[in-house]
């Protein structure tokens, strides 16, 4: 197995693209889509943030990375988005976390850096839009893994034998935070990704600050709407000044609340997209079961709310339980530009030819190791892979 991420690259095996041009019947899908920042995705297929847990222990890009990620972008997504990358080590939430933090010993720094150019060079030759999630865990960032206290907005307490409870950010530490979003986002560029995703769902430090019941500051970072809100626009818009017009942004939400995401509500998830819409290029809702309407509102799906209230020049992007084309096709007619895919492109990363271009049944789980293995899927992902039901033979 090579060891280095430029042999990783082209140990990659090729896969023939040609015929996605030739089958305009399916133009919902197939079609290309121009983003506000002048990238052209070559369909609306999106291949999801999939935390995967094959980067070192400093968070250093490997060869499983680059390997997982290009095998799909060859495979025919037009976006390729990576795992949630930690944007500092106070935020680091998982094992083998990809890092797009600071490093302080410069050997480390440009060999991340090279690395991180080469994924970024091999997904664009590959014809896919590369982006890169960004998070902090905040809350979710064990001392097992940092080495420190977990973070917040504010204390909270939950009822969970591995919840460690957090301290609150001072006002000077929110800042220092949303610094190390757009110096992460900087180096996403300069590695020569195509954009970034802001990962404010899932209840991480993002969605902590969007959350009623997780955010109860009471300075200007917290309580009301406007207040809470206030991290993601700053982040945004300092994204945007420090990158430019011609970077992807994206903002990754939970609608309503589920799981860890707490304290939401989907009207206030809505107008939180529109008030960055000025700086985003797309904004992707994370659905778990898109074929269902919001919780609050049973006569409306989450995409169309998102699709009516924001500018149409910008996307919305939606996952959740995506397996058929029939799945992926009543998605848009709901109102999203982009359909992302997450646990049918874990099993067949050719989803794109094979369920969308060809018609074919999607594969579904559970695989076994080996020929997940044979698709890329490394062995510690698989290892990782078990606790999602249905995905692993066991
Ligand atoms: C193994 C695994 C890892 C995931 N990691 C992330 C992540 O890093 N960031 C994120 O926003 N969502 C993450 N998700 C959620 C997916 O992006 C996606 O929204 C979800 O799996 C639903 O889509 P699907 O039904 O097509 O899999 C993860 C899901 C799975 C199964």
């Amino acid at each position: 197995m090579p060891t280095d991420p430029f042999e990783a690259v082209a140990a990659v095996e090729a896969v023939d693209l040609d015929g996605l041009s030739q089958y305009p019947g399916e133009m919902d899908l197939l079609s290309p889509l121009t983003l506000r920042c002048g990238l052209t995705l070559k369909n609306r297929l999106a291949l999801a943030p999939l935390t995967n847990g094959q980067s070192a222990d400093d968070g250093a890009l490997l060869p499983e990375e680059v390997r997982w990620l290009v095998r799909r972008a060859r495979g025919g997504f037009g976006l390729v988005e990576t795992c949630a990358a930690f944007v500092s080590w106070q935020g680091k939430a998982f094992d083998g976390q990809l890092s797009l933090a600071a490093m302080d010993d410069d050997a480390d720094r440009d060999r991340q850096r090279a690395a991180l150019t080469a994924l970024a060079t091999a997904i664009a030759d590959a014809g896919a839009g590369g982006i890169v999630q960004l998070v902090h865990g905040g809350a979710r960032s064990p001392t097992r893994l940092t080495g420190l206290q977990p973070v917040a907005p504010s204390v909270f307490h939950e009822d969970s034998p591995s919840f460690e409870v957090p301290r609150a950010l001072s006002g000077g530490e929110v800042e220092a935070v949303a610094a190390s979003f757009v110096d992460a986002a900087v180096r996403a560029q300069q590695a020569g990704f195509a954009g970034v995703e802001l990962h404010a769902a899932h209840g991480y430090l993002l969605g902590q600050f969007l959350s009623r019941t997780l955010n109860t500051r009471d300075d200007q970072w917290g309580g009301s709407f406007d207040n809470r809100v206030r991290l993601l626009t700053h982040i945004a818009r300092g994204v945007r000044a420090a990158c430019g017009d011609g970077f992807a942004i994206g903002v990754r939400l939970s609608p309503e609340d589920r799981g860890f995401a707490k304290g939401l509500d989907i009207d206030e998830s809505v107008e939180t997209a529109c008030r960055v819409q000025d700086d985003v290029d797309f904004v992707h809702i994370s659905l778990w079961d898109a074929s269902k309407n919001s919780v609050k509102h049973p006569a409306q799906h989450p995409a169309r709310l998102f699709r009516h209230a924001l500018p149409a020049d910008v996307a919305v992007v939606a996952a959740g339980g995506i397996w058929t084309h029939a799945d992926a096709s009543a998605l848009v007619e709901r109102g999203a530009d982009i359909v992302s895919v997450g646990r049918a492109a874990i099993v067949d990363p050719d989803w794109p030819t094979h369920v969308i271009l060809e018609g074919k049944a999607p594969i579904r789980g559970p695989r076994t190791a080996e020929a997940l293995q044979a698709v890329a899927v490394s062995e510690g992902f698989v290892q990782y892979l078990q606790r999602f039901p249905g995905l692993v033979t066991p």
